[in-house]
């Protein structure tokens, strides 16, 4: 993995520092795409391998101009994450326009930016990976969560599109659904009891993801051991999916 260079989106917190800082234990060149400066500036002075530019990944030029940095400064791109993601949430009959396009741009188009960018740029190379941080929300909807819902599971047939069209230049794209991760995003929710209290009935693990959990096998993707798979999704939710079904035990009991 020496000489390496990666690009990840959002990985100034959450699921994306983590993917971050698994791939700098590899001594992989890191170069951060996020909003927040002040993280940022702060890992950087901890972090040799860290180098955090400020993007807006829903922002065209932005993209653009990071990808170009990137490549200028370090002159490639062997694997990319495109982590970042926010929601403004609300019912549908209550949202606004302008709530559900912040999402879909965020959650959306900020991948579409940087698949195609980073696509170009991995085109030339002939070779690159790339991981798509979706949603266990792609496949199961959530009340107040119909555009993060709706853009996560486009993110899961853009990166199908994105493998298929990429193929010939050696580039597999992939994505990960996380099921419940503790990161910021999340700390309202799992910060209440009740809640928190609902999650765990639903996840055989009976606790949220630590952020490391969602970043191994994000770096496994992107890794040559992965070079047979190519447009999957892996869901990594701790068991939440397989207990959508009533617990039919209860009912042979009854006999
Ligand atoms: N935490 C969970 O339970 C969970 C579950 C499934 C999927 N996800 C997804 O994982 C990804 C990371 O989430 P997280 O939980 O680590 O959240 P987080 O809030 O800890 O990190 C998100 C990062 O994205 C950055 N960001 C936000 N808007 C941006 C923009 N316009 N341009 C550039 N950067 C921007 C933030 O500054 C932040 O550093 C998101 O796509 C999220 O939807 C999270």
């Amino acid at each position: 993995m020496e000489n390496e260079v990666a690009i990840v989106t959002g990985g100034a917190s959450g699921i994306g520092l983590a993917i971050a800082k698994e791939l700098m234990q590899s001594n992989i060149q890191l170069v951060v795409a996020d909003i927040n400066q002040d993280s940022m500036d702060k890992l950087s002075s901890e972090y040799d391998l860290y180098d955090g530019q400020k993007v807006d990944v829903t922002n065209e030029t932005d993209v653009k101009n990071f990808v170009d940095y990137v490549v200028n400064k370090y002159g490639k791109i062997d694997r990319s994450f495109h982590v970042a993601g926010a929601t403004k949430s609300d019912l549908i009959i209550d949202q606004s326009l302008e709530d559900w396009e912040f999402t879909i741009k965020l959650v959306l188009n900020g991948v579409f930016l940087f698949t195609k960018y980073v696509g170009q740029q991995m085109k030339e190379q002939n070779h690159g990976t790339m991981v798509n941080i979706s949603s266990i929300n792609a496949n199961i909807p959530m009340f107040y969560g119909a555009a993060y819902s709706s853009a996560k599971a486009s993110v899961i047939m853009l990166t199908k599109n994105a493998a298929l069209e990429l193929s010939d230049y050696h580039i597999n794209v992939n994505a990960i659904l996380p099921g419940l991760v503790a990161t910021p995003l999340t700390k309202k929710m799992t910060a209440n009891k009740v809640v928190d209290d609902k999650f765990k009935e639903k996840i055989t693990a009976k606790r949220a993801a630590e952020p490391e959990e969602i970043a191994k096998p994000a770096v496994f993707l992107s890794s040559s051991d992965a070079s047979y798979i190519n447009g999957s999704s892996l869901i990594v939710d701790g068991g939440w999916q397989v207990t959508a079904y009533p617990d039919l035990r209860e009912l042979r009991a009854q006999k």
